[in-house]
């Protein structure tokens, strides 16, 4: 695929600007870590991992634009530009992790100057990207016993390279199955209302050659009780300690369905998002959006003038719907407070 989701070039963050695909390709360039914590509100770059990265580059930026010449001076203006760059979207914990394993690592007491420190965040920024697609294939290989031959998989929102910095976790199974010929097929959520089904999903699956039919997200229970559907596969934003997941708007339908028709619900994630200070999913916060992203079409009111509109960006599903949660570390099962405790040590 010759596409990139994010890249450092010349003291720059180089993002596709994932709002307008599939149409146009376009990339957008950021060299003030405010502009890109904007861009990361805005979801010109989105999906867990990817803001993760983003994140971590958005320290690395602010290390560069600090005038300070100390250490100490330097970390200063990287405490602010945390905060700025965390509160760009509040669901994923990868956005968090990534910017505070760079902060962390500007801690080092042997960083004697700011230099030192730029540098080093610089270093631990490139870390977190380049870890990604390892991770990735490993989630995978890992998922590949769950994938039965010639299986039809429903997906949900974008968890491809876009939402990743390489190859995608829920999408990064899919692909893997793919790549051993299992010969699958993927109905693809269009994902209502940023439609990253409908754009990303059907983009990525195409350049990959990968069988697939997009439908509306409302039309998933229905092809479980009409047609062979062997499993629900999906990515997510935060994992709570329990297993609760946080995923894109529509997870938890999905996940109610799949249970109601006996098909396997599985979560596929780095164990980056797994939020091992949360005891349970009603503790993640849920990002609310502009209510235009619902009211508004292709530039294009559809809903009456002040009528009131609700757009939680993403639910929780409860674990006791999810079969198993793929990570690069291996496939946790129930009880999810033993298995992925198991899986951190
Ligand atoms: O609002 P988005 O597009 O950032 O939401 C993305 C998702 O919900 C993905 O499923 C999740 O981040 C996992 S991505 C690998």
């Amino acid at each position: 695929m010759d596409y990139y989701t994010i890249r450092w070039s010349d003291g720059a963050v180089s993002l596709i600007d994932q709002r307008v695909l599939p149409h146009e390709v376009r990339y957008l360039r950021y060299d003030d870590y405010r502009a890109l914590a904007q861009a990361i509100t805005d979801m010109v770059v989105r999906g867990a991992p990817a803001i993760g990265a983003a994140g971590a580059y958005g320290m690395a930026l602010a290390a560069g634009q600090s005038m300070a010449a100390t250490a100490d001076g330097v970390r200063q203006d990287l405490a602010v530009a945390a905060e700025v760059l965390r509160a760009a979207r509040p669901t994923a914990v990868n956005l968090g992790w990534g910017v505070d394993r760079v902060w962390r690592c500007a801690q080092a007491a042997t960083l004697s100057d700011g230099a030192a420190v730029r540098a080093a965040v610089l270093t631990e920024a490139h870390a977190i990207a380049e870890e990604d697609g390892r991770i990735n294939r490993a989630m995978g290989r890992n998922a590949l016993d769950l994938i039965p031959q010639g299986a039809t998989i429903i997906h949900h929102c974008n968890t491809g390279t876009l939402a990743t910095v390489e190859y995608g976790t829920a999408l990064g199974v899919i692909r893997a199955a793919h790549e051993a010929g299992k010969n699958i097929h993927v109905l693809v959520d269009e994902t209502r209302p940023r439609l990253q089904g409908a754009r990303l999903t059907a983009w990525e699956l195409q350049q990959l050659g990968i069988a697939h039919t997009v439908i509306v997200d409302g039309a998933a229970a229905h092809m479980m009780r009409t047609r062979k559907v062997d499993l629900c596969v999906v990515g997510c934003d935060r994992v709570a300690a329990n297993g609760d997941t946080a995923n894109k708007i529509g997870t938890y339908h999905l996940a109610l369905a799949a249970h109601a028709h006996g098909i396997p619900f599985y979560v596929a994630c780095p164990t980056s998002t797994i939020d091992f200070t949360l005891a349970h999913g009603d503790l993640i916060p849920i990002e609310e959006r502009d209510p235009r992203e619902v009211a508004v079409v292709a530039g294009t009111q559809l809903t009456p003038d002040g009528t009131a509109i609700g757009n939680p960006a993403f639910d929780v599903t409860p674990a006791g719907y999810i079969a198993a949660i793929i990570t690069e570390r291996g496939v946790a099962r129930p009880p999810y407070v033993d298995s992925l405790a198991a899986l951190r040590e």
